[in-house]
């Protein structure tokens, strides 16, 4: 596709991941109850994602928010056509994540040495040979594998990590017969010539490996690299609804890109998300109950470009002084 294409999504597919109860609930201080996940969770199956990180099934030390993993998985309604997958660190998880029925293993690793050993408290290299056991174990119970690299646009603790280097973790993990990879901007230092560019240069060396992009809006960039990795050819992302967000083991990070934010804009230009907005934004505004406080979206804020205002009182008052003054005035 040519870079000016992007512009009109003439019914192109576009295919959305919600990992706001994962990468977002993470996150939250409050612990929100089993019940309200589950809900959630079907409000977004209804509101037609094609896949949802339900949660993790991690250390429940390491992350306590998620330590119900298995009750929601399991007790979720499962829409025909939307994926459950979950985040799975070890053989352990894998194991949890298999036995509840997760559709798909969501594995992570970061790119960064510096920042693989803060969230996963081992080097890569480690880490690598953590996954492929998980790799293994989901290989036997056939049930398939993403893998979510982050870092891949820079780490917050070491800087730029060149593009050679992310792509042989790619390589190393496609040699392994996985069948999705994410590429994480996972602190939003990602911008879009650069996005644009590791898109491209993905997509004509793996032309059949699924590619999913995930985004952060930390730095107000998260819709304009959506557009410039889908110039390059991506056509799944990770979102969050309301924006929330974060990687507790990353210096800075915060809100993912915003799932209403990014379906609003792509549904304006013609893009077919499958997803029904008004629902979405319906299910984002009810999440400050959830969590206690605010989210992060523009479109919770301020709706859809057009749930109009009403004119102003005196409105007609206005007008008619308007014409008193300048009756016949002509357009020029
Ligand atoms: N599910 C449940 N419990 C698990 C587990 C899993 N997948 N993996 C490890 N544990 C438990 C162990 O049983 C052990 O429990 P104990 O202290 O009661 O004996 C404890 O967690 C520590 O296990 P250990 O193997 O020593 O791991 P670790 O302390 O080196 O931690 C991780 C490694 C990866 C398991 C842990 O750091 C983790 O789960 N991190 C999550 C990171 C994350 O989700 N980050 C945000 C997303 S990017
Ligand atoms: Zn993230």
């Amino acid at each position: 596709m040519s870079s000016q294409a992007v512009w009109q999504g003439a019914g192109r597919r576009i295919f959305m991941n919600e990992v706001g109860t994962r990468d977002g609930l993470q996150m939250e201080p409050a612990f929100v109850s089993t019940e309200d996940k589950i809900a959630l969770v079907n409000a977004l199956s209804d509101a037609g994602l094609s896949k949802i990180e339900v949660t993790a099934f991690v250390s429940p030390t390491a992350i306590a928010a998620l330590r119900d993993g298995e009750i929601v998985m399991r007790e979720i309604a499962r829409r025909p056509g939307t994926v459950y997958t979950a985040l799975v660190p070890n053989v352990r998880g894998a194991e949890r994540a298999i036995e509840a029925r997760t559709g798909e293993l969501n594995l992570v690793m970061s790119v960064s040495e510096t920042h693989n050993l803060c969230n996963l408290r081992m080097q890569r290299a480690q880490s690598f040979a953590v996954l492929q056991q998980v790799i293994a174990t989901a290989q036997q119970a056939r049930v398939p594998v993403n893998v979510s690299l982050s870092c891949c646009f820079g780490c917050p603790m070491e800087g730029d990590v060149p593009q050679a280097e992310v792509l042989a973790w790619v390589q190393r993990f496609a040699d392994l017969g996985v069948q999705g990879i994410t590429l994480c901007d996972t602190t939003g230092m990602a911008y879009p010539s650069q996005v644009h560019e590791m898109t491209r240069a993905f997509k004509a060396r793996w032309p059949a490996l699924g590619l999913t992009l995930h985004f952060h809006n930390t730095r107000g960039m998260a819709l304009a690299n959506v557009l410039a990795s889908m110039a390059a050819g991506a056509d799944r992302f990770d979102a969050s609804i309301g924006g929330l967000g974060g990687c507790p083991y990353a210096p800075g990070a915060s809100g993912n890109a915003c799932t209403e934010e990014i379906v609003h804009a792509l549904q304006l230009m013609g893009y077919d998300t499958g997803i029904d907005l008004p629902a979405l934004i319906a299910t984002a505004a009810r999440l400050p109950a959830l969590i206690g406080h605010e989210v992060p979206s523009q479109i919770a804020r301020a709706g859809h470009r057009l749930d109009l205002h009403p004119v102003p009182a005196g409105f007609d008052a206005i007008r008619e002084r308007a014409l008193a003054r300048q009756p016949s005035l002509p357009y020029p």
